[in-house]
C-alpha cells in the first residue's frame, strides 16, 4: 500500500498535489512519501513483533539522507556496501551498532573506516577478504565481528541480473566450504565470529527459495555451534518482492515471510537480522515527468517525455515494468493507445514503457512512473550530460526538495581541462 492517490482528479502524494510540486520544482523529479516509507518499515517490523531483531534497511535501494533519516527515526538499522553508504548511514543518525557491511570487494581503507566506527558486523564474502579484515583489525587493535555470507546455490526465481544465491553468482562462500572457513576465521587474530549471513536475490515473489535457503542457514548455524563457534545472529538478507504490476505479481506479505523465518529460527535463540531494501522504498517513490512530444509510429504511438533511461534505468536494464499513471485522472477515461514511453537519450534502449496500453497522452501532460522509490534515483547517471533530477519528499501536507537539481555550471565544473591542452 502506498500514499499516491487521486484527489479532486489530480494525483497527490499524501496531501500534496503533484501538479503543485511539478510547478514548484520543474520536471522530471522523484517524489517520495514519508508515510509510505514509515508504514513499510512498520509492517516489516511488526511481522516479527516479540522476536529479537535488527532490521537493517539496505541503503543501496535509496540512499537519500532524508530517506535514511526517516527510517532511522522509525528505528531502522542499515545494511551498507561501501564507505560512502556507511558515511550516509552515520550522517543520517544511525548508530554504528545497527550497521552491517556487505559486499564482495571491501577495500582495506573501507575496513579501517568501518572498524573505527564500530559497526555491528561485517558480512564476509571470501577467504581473501577474511584474511585482509583480520590483518587490518589486528593492526588497528580492533575486533571485527563477522558473519560469513553463504551462497546456498538456490535459484530465487527472479531476473538473472538480480539473482545472488546461485552457484555461479559471485556472492558469498559455497555452502560446502562455509564450515571450514568459519574454522579458519575462529583462529584468526582480530576476528570474532558472531553469526551467519545469506542473501539469495532481489524481487523474490515465491516463498519456496527463501524457505530452502533459511533451512540451510539453520543447519549451518547448528553445525557451527557444535564446532564451538559463537552464533548470536542469523542474517536472512533482503529480497522480498513488491507488486510492480497491479494484481499480476503479488508478492508474499511480510507476515507470511515472517512465518518461514520464525520456523527456521525456532529454538535457535538467535537474533534475527534482515536487510530489506525494495520492500521498504519501492512503492514509496514515483518519478514524475512531462510529455514533450507525441509521434505516430507505424503501429504504435511514441510518447516522448523529459525523463529518460539515465533517470530510471530499470526498464532497460532488467526489462522492469513500472505502471504509468496520468497526473490528471480524467485522461484515464479516454480509450487507450498502444504506446512506447521514451526519453530524449540517444539510445534505442531509452524507454520507460514499451507497447503499453495507455491513455492518449498529449504534449504538456504530466505522468507518474510508479514504484520507482527503490533502485531509481540511486542508479541514475548524467549520461547525455543530463543533470541528475531532483528528489522531493512529501510528509502529509508539506513537501521539501531533498536533493536539488544541479545547475549546468555545477555539472560542467566537475571536469578539468589540463593546462597543456
Ligand atoms: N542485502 C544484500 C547483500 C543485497 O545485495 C541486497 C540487494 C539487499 C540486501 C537488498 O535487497 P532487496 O530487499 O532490495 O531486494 N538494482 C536492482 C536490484 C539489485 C539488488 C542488489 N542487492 C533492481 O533495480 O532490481
Amino acid at each position: 500500500m502506498h500514499h499516491f492517490a487521486y484527489k479532486d482528479g489530480v494525483l497527490h502524494a499524501e496531501n500534496v498535489s503533484l501538479e503543485v510540486i511539478s510547478s514548484g520544482v520543474g520536471t522530471p523529479f522523484y517524489c517520495y512519501s514519508h508515510a509510505t516509507l514509515t508504514r513499510h518499515y512498520k509492517v516489516f517490523a511488526n511481522a516479527f513483533a516479540g522476536a529479537r531483531t535488527l532490521i537493517c534497511y539496505s541503503v543501496k535501494a535509496n540512499s537519500n539522507l532524508a530517506v535514511l533519516r526517516t527510517l532511522a527515526q522509525s528505528g531502522s538499522g542499515m545494511d551498507v556496501v561501501s564507505e560512502g553508504e556507511l558515511r550516509r548511514a552515520r550522517a543520517a543518525g544511525v548508530a554504528p551498532e545497527k550497521i552491517v557491511f556487505s559486499g564482495v570487494g571491501k577495500t582495506k581503507a573501507e575496513m579501517v573506516f568501518a572498524l573505527s566506527e564500530g559497526i555491528y558486523a561485517f558480512n564476509v564474502e571470501s577467504q581473501g577478504e577474511l584474511a585482509a579484515l583480520s590483518a587490518v583489525a589486528a593492526a588497528g587493535g580492533h575486533l571485527a565481528r563477522i558473519a560469513i555470507r553463504v551462497n546456498p546455490d538456490i535459484d530465487p526465481k527472479t531476473h538473472k541480473k538480480i539473482s545472488t544465491g546461485k552457484g555461479g553468482d559471485k556472492f558469498g562462500v559455497p555452502f560446502s566450504q562455509a564450515r571450514e572457513l568459519y574454522a579458519q576465521a575462529a583462529a584468526l587474530p582480530g576476528i570474532q565470529v558472531r553469526g551467519v549471513h545469506m542473501h539469495i536475490g532481489s524481487q523474490i515473489t515465491d516463498l519456496k527459495p527463501f524457505a530452502d535457503a533459511f533451512a540451510l542457514m539453520r543447519e549451518l548455524a547448528g553445525q557451527l555451534r557444535e564446532d564451538g563457534q559463537t552464533i548470536e545472529f542469523i542474517n536472512f538478507g533482503g529480497g522480498l518482492g513488491v507488486p510492480y504490476r497491479g494484481d499480476e505479481d503479488i508478492p508474499p506479505h511480510p507476515d507470511e515471510y515472517a512465518k518461514i523465518v520464525l520456523g527456521a529460527a525456532q529454538d535457535m535463540n538467535v537474533r534475527l537480522l534482515f536487510e530489506p531494501g525494495r520492500m521498504i522504498a519501492a512503492n514509496a517513490g514515483i518519478l514524475v515527468a512531462r510529455v514533450l512530444y507525441t509521434k505516430a509510429g507505424a503501429d504504435k504511438t511514441f510518447v516522448i517525455i523529459d525523463a529518460a533511461m539515465n533517470d530510471l534505468l530499470r526498464p532497460t536494464l532488467y526489462e522492469a515494468w513500472h505502471e504509468i499513471w496520468p497526473l490528471r485522472e480524467a485522461l484515464k477515461e479516454h480509450p487507450v493507445v498502444t504506446t512506447d514511453v521514451v526519453g530524449p537519450v540517444c539510445e534505442t534502449g531509452d524507454y520507460l514503457a514499451l507497447e503499453r496500453e495507455l491513455p492518449p497522452f498529449g504534449a504538456g501532460d504530466l505522468m507518474a512512473v510508479m514504484t520507482a522509490g527503490a533502485y531509481g534515483a540511486v542508479l541514475s547517471s548524467t549520461y547525455n550530460t543530463r543533470p541528475l533530477i531532483p528528489e522531493v519528499m512529501v510528509r502529509d501536507g508539506q513537501y521539501a526538495v531533498i536533493r536539488p537539481r544541479p545547475s549546468y555550471d555545477e555539472l560542467l565544473a566537475r571536469d578539468r581541462v589540463p593546462d597543456w591542452l
